[in-house]
């Protein structure tokens, strides 16, 4: 696992353990040892730690935290990790790590125990302990602060965001870059240059009471709007701050015990459910092959909305991408908003000048067929409209070979129905990206019975390839996430029809952990597409019940949304801010006397309860059908697809704590009262029946 090499006084110690040099307690222990051996023999007069040329390490194993069951696991694996880094930084030797690719987290922590460091040019460090709701337990609350200060510490630890090689270096991270690109030779040097060791634990010159109380408050004010159910923020700004204020070992304490705090909370454990559950939606049972990541030249047709992000996504992964439209000016739009896009992306220092160039190089736009001619994989985001996809359809099979895949970004059809009259309809499957596809990370691929499993592991390893996570999803209509997102969306109307208050519904949700209310969202999304998509789904299942006629008649009178300056809300030119609309509250009233309805109020309580038992309930239909492979799919896309809060784990798992029992007691009661629409699903009655 750590190769040794000594030559002309310098001891290379290399982590290899592959893929990825995750930190494990058996390499732990290799490392202190080799360190021992090169502090005892007498020809070495340095050390540097390193790993792969490209990759030094991906830090802790996050396994190591699924398993610790108590409080005193949590305290003991902190101060393993401490006590490793801690007999780094106290060698007598100078100690260099020689670092590339992702510095993240305890890898990061290990760079930081050294006396110095060295990078390649393209390296990127971050504690992203914080996204997973821990804090770091390896001193890295305490090394960062004495390295950059305590506010530029703070602000990585309480973003986990990253920086490059650069930033790095300007904030006294990083004390050489490798311009040269030999990453070892510059450590040789730098190693050799340096008398003696510098323990960061010991820096003081990036410290100053002053600056340090100006960062706690300043963190003080972020952490005042975070949920309180996940702890770690606070937990790592008190270890920080018992580090600088008390003393170092004092800061080590805290870490440990915050440390078994943040897994003694359910928000943390459902945090690290999900980040395994991601790695593993990509799985096909029974098929092992791996494949996608070829792919290198694709076409998107149709450059709206879908189709000018999907672009955007693949020649952000390096996938040359001719983009096809009918509209000439609906291509040269789209191309203007990638261009505009990437160029943000350079203006924030999020991404290099040349890289940018490459980017915008892959991409073409045509309004030739011919000019796709050589896609390995063709994605259709053109109207939602069956004959025109149809057309759509024939011509990519009539312009590309018979080995090009085709995609279609359907929301609501069949794919069973765009398959009919294809040549080849094996080759046809669905990649449902949302909205915008640059940035959601989320991908249904969906799968027809008839879909060989090697094109559904071609459409995976693709998604994968572009940095998304992709889930398998069989093909019915409104697939996954829309299956339950439109049934949310319907309630919050009846809801609104029967007398609760717009901001009041959206608060509820933003209560709850949603980042936007429901009603916020479709007036951003566009009631019209609602009205069309529902049209597809209750016809499919018909125990959905009607839309609301609130919806149906802001439809009719033109109140589509933000895009109209008037939906559920009313806005005003150039601004997103959701104000009270009168005539949306017109609608509403009509509706309510038409239908004979009394408005009443109605509580959060209410609310939440039927907005999210709705949801629960149809996670059940979608797993009786068979339409995820696993629960955890579908937690892991309703989180990434419509922004399910995470610290509560996914809809199942949000289901499975309020107890199964209860939920069906609950949707029961609620049929009882609204219809056929909360009727249990049976899988919910038996699963409960065994639990
Ligand atoms: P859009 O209306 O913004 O764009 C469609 C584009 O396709 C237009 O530029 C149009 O000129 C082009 N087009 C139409 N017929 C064509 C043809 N025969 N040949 C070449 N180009 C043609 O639509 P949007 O919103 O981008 O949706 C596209 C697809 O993505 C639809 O199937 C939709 O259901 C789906 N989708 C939409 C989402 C959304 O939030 N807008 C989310 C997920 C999927």
């Amino acid at each position: 696992m750590i190769e040794c090499t000594v030559s002309d006084g310098v001891c290379v110690l290399r982590l290899n353990a592959p893929p990825l040099n995750t930190m494990t307690f058996p390499l732990l222990d290799e490392l202190r040892a080799a360190v021992r051996r090169a502090d005892a023999a007498p020809a070495v007069r340095g050390i540097v730690i390193t790993g792969g040329a490209d990759h030094f390490s991906a830090g802790a194993d996050v396994g190591l935290f699924r398993d610790i069951g108590r409080a005193e696991e949590a305290v003991r694996t902190s101060r393993v990790f401490q006590e490793a880094f801690q007999a780094v930084e106290d060698s007598p030797k100078p100690v260099l790590a020689a670092v590339a690719g992702r510095v993240t987290g305890s890898a990061l922590e290990l760079a930081m125990a050294c006396h110095f460091r060295v990078c390649t040019k393209a390296a990127r460090f971050s504690m992203p302990e914080v996204t997973l709701g821990i804090n770091p337990g390896a001193g890295g609350t305490q090394r960062l602060p004495r390295l950059v200060g305590a506010e530029e510490a703070l602000k990585m630890l309480l973003t986990g965001e990253a920086i490059d090689a650069t930033q790095a270096q300007a904030l006294g991270l990083i004390d050489a870059i490798a311009e040269g690109g030999d990453l070892i030779e510059e450590a040789r040097t730098v190693i050799r240059s340096a008398s003696r060791p510098r323990k960061t634990s010991t820096c003081t010159d990036k410290v100053s009471a002053a600056a340090n109380e100006t960062a706690f408050r300043r963190a003080r004010e972020r952490l005042a709007g975070m949920r309180p159910e996940i702890i770690a923020p606070r937990i790592i700004l008190e270890a920080v701050e018992a580090g600088l204020k008390e003393s170092f070992e004092a800061g080590l304490r805290r870490e440990q015990e915050g440390f078994a705090e943040c897994m003694s909370t359910s928000a943390t454990r459902h945090k690290i459910y999900l980040f395994f559950a991601t790695r593993e939606t990509g799985k096909i049972p029974g098929f092992s092959g791996q494949a996608g990541a070829g792919i290198t030249a694709a076409a998107v047709i149709g450059m709206g909305s879908m189709g000018t992000g999907i672009a955007q996504a693949l020649i952000t992964s390096g996938v040359r991408v001719a983009v096809l439209d009918q509209d000439r000016s609906a291509l040269q739009r789209g191309a203007e908003r990638i261009r505009g896009s990437v160029r943000k992306r350079v203006e924030e220092g999020r991404l290099a000048p040349e890289a940018a160039e490459g980017m915008l190089g892959l991409l073409s736009t045509t309004a030739d067929w011919r000019k796709i001619a050589d896609a390995q994989l063709v994605i259709e985001a053109v109207f939602e409209d069956i004959p025109v996809k149809r057309a759509v359809i024939g011509e990519i099979e009539a312009a590309c070979g018979d080995g090009a895949m085709i995609a279609s970004n359907t929301s609501t059809i069949s794919l069973d129905v765009l398959a009919e009259g294809m040549r080849h309809a094996e080759r046809l499957i669905g990649m449902h990206f949302f909205n915008p596809a640059h940035r959601m990370p989320l991908v249904e691929v969906i799968r027809r019975d008839a879909t060989p499993p090697s094109v559904a592991a071609t459409a995976i390893g693709f998604v994968k390839a572009i940095r998304k996570t992709p889930v398998l999803v069989r093909n019915r209509e409104g697939f996954l996430v829309n299956r339950l997102f439109i049934p949310y969306l319907k309630e919050a109307f009846w809801l609104l029809e029967e007398g609760a208050e717009a901001p009041v519904i959206d608060s509820a949700m933003v209560e709850f952990g949603f980042p936007m209310g429901p009603l916020t969202l479709i007036d951003m999304a566009g009631l019209d597409v609602l009205v069309l998509t529902d049209r597809v789904l209750s016809r499919a299942f018909p125990a959905h019940g009607p839309l609301s006629k609130v919806a149906v008649r802001l439809v009719e009178r033109g109140h589509l949304g933000q895009k109209r300056g008037s939906g559920v809300y009313k806005y005003e030119k150039g601004d997103r801010t959701p104000r009270r609309s009168a005539e949306a509250a017109h609608v509403i009233a009509e509706v309510q006397q038409a239908e004979g309805r009394t408005p009443r109020p109605v509580g959060k309580g209410e609310i939440t309860r039927r907005l999210v038992l709705r949801m629960v309930n149809e996670a059940f239909y979608v797993m009786a059908e068979g339409i995820a492979q696993r629960a955890a799919d579908l937690d892991v896309a309703v989180v990434l697809g419509m922004g399910f809060p995470d610290f509560r784990g996914g809809v199942l798992t949000y289901a499975r704590d309020l107890g199964l029992g209860n939920v069906l007691a609950d949707l029961d009661k609620l049929a009882a009262e609204y219809g056929a629409r909360f009727a249990p699903c049976r899988l919910l009655r038996e699963t409960e029946g065994v639990r």
